[in-house]
């Protein structure tokens, strides 16, 4: 090891213990989603997908909530846990998804289809919440739309590649908003097919936000916790993932002794697997967040209880809660 190296090693240490330190003075927890860097997920009290953070955000005690990860998640936390302070490391931290559907659009596709029941991707804004009848999360998508009536039509935004492979594995058909993660549409399938050829003894894993055109290669389509439970079970010893690469971090430490593969995408010269938003965090960010209680997500009292309504049907759904639903969307 270079002195260099050592410095590194013991700065990220220093900041780890720094943040440990402040966050027991502070009483704070720390959520991490699977996509942060590995330093940041080991600091957190909770690592997960979307679903769990949502669910876990809701149910924590403490007053200050430190959410590493992009601010549709800690909005979502905000939404349904509103006495607890919440702060995000970066508010630059947003979401492909999210700036593909504002609101003034979102609303107007609404009001053009008022007997549709509005199923919108968790990965929103907390305005787009507001008009919609229920959230949904890659983990639990399935379950809520196999409980929405056969006969109600749905629209379904914003990711259209979540959608159309739940309308393909439903057998059902949805109005799909033309939203998409700018780093799952980066996954070339040719490139894909090729790397295949050359590990005929992986198994391939993907995040359903990927194009048809690559799920197509997949045995296993999944949340983020999904396709880490894949990679923990499978006694399988290779896997081409298909997801961005914080998630190595967990899968490494569940499984050391397999060999994770990179899933392709199209230009061999950019490290495109990487999420930039999520990218955005840092222990250096954390411990400052932590010190300064800033940025905190802040939310007008009446959105939020109107977000409120969609993400207390997806809690309700998930977990085992019979709903209503709405004949007709309402302003
Ligand atoms: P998960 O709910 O599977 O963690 O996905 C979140 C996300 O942003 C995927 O890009
Ligand atoms: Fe959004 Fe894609 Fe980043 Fe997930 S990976 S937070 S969907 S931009």
């Amino acid at each position: 090891m270079t002195t260099s190296d050592n410095t590194q090693k013991n700065f990220s240490y220093d900041i780890a213990s720094e943040i440990r330190d402040l966050k027991a003075k502070k009483k704070a927890t720390i959520l991490a989603h699977y996509y942060e860097e590995g330093d940041i997920q080991d600091i957190a009290d909770f690592v997960g997908d979307s679903y769990f953070l949502a669910k876990k955000g809701q149910e924590v005690q403490s007053d200050l909530i430190l959410l590493a990860g992009v601010v549709f998640m800690a909005e979502s936390v905000k939404i349904l846990n509103p006495t607890k302070k919440v702060l995000v490391p970066d508010l630059d931290a947003g979401c492909s998804l999210v700036n593909s559907s504002p609101y003034e659009k979102y609303l107007k596709w609404r009001q053009q289809n008022p007997d549709g029941i509005a199923v919108t991707y968790i990965n929103s804004s907390a305005e787009v919440k507001a008009i919609s009848d229920v959230i949904i999360t890659s983990s639990n998508a399935e379950r809520i739309i196999n409980s929405i009536p056969k006969d109600r039509k749905i629209l379904f935004g914003p990711d259209q590649h979540l959608g159309r492979w739940l309308m393909k594995k439903l057998s059902r058909k949805f109005e799909l908003w033309n939203g998409s993660c700018e780093v799952h549409v980066l996954f070339n399938a040719k490139r894909l097919n090729d790397l295949i050829q050359e590990h005929p003894d992986a198994v391939v894993i993907a995040h359903p936000e990927c194009e048809e055109l690559v799920l197509q290669y997949a045995s296993v389509i999944g949340s983020t916790s999904r396709l880490l439970e894949e990679v923990e079970k499978n006694p399988a010893k290779k896997f081409i993932v298909a997801t961005e690469t914080g998630i190595f971090h967990q899968m490494q430490k569940l499984r050391p002794d397999v060999q994770l593969i990179q899933a392709p995408v199209e230009d061999k010269s950019c490290a495109c697997n990487n999420c930039p938003y999520m990218k955005l965090n840092s222990l250096q960010k954390i411990k400052q967040a932590l010190l300064t209680e800033k940025p905190e997500i802040t939310l007008n009292e009446a959105l939020r209880v109107k977000a409120q309504i969609s993400l207390d049907r997806m809690m309700d759904i998930t977990t085992g809660k019979s709903v209503s639903w709405p004949s007709q969307f309402e302003m």
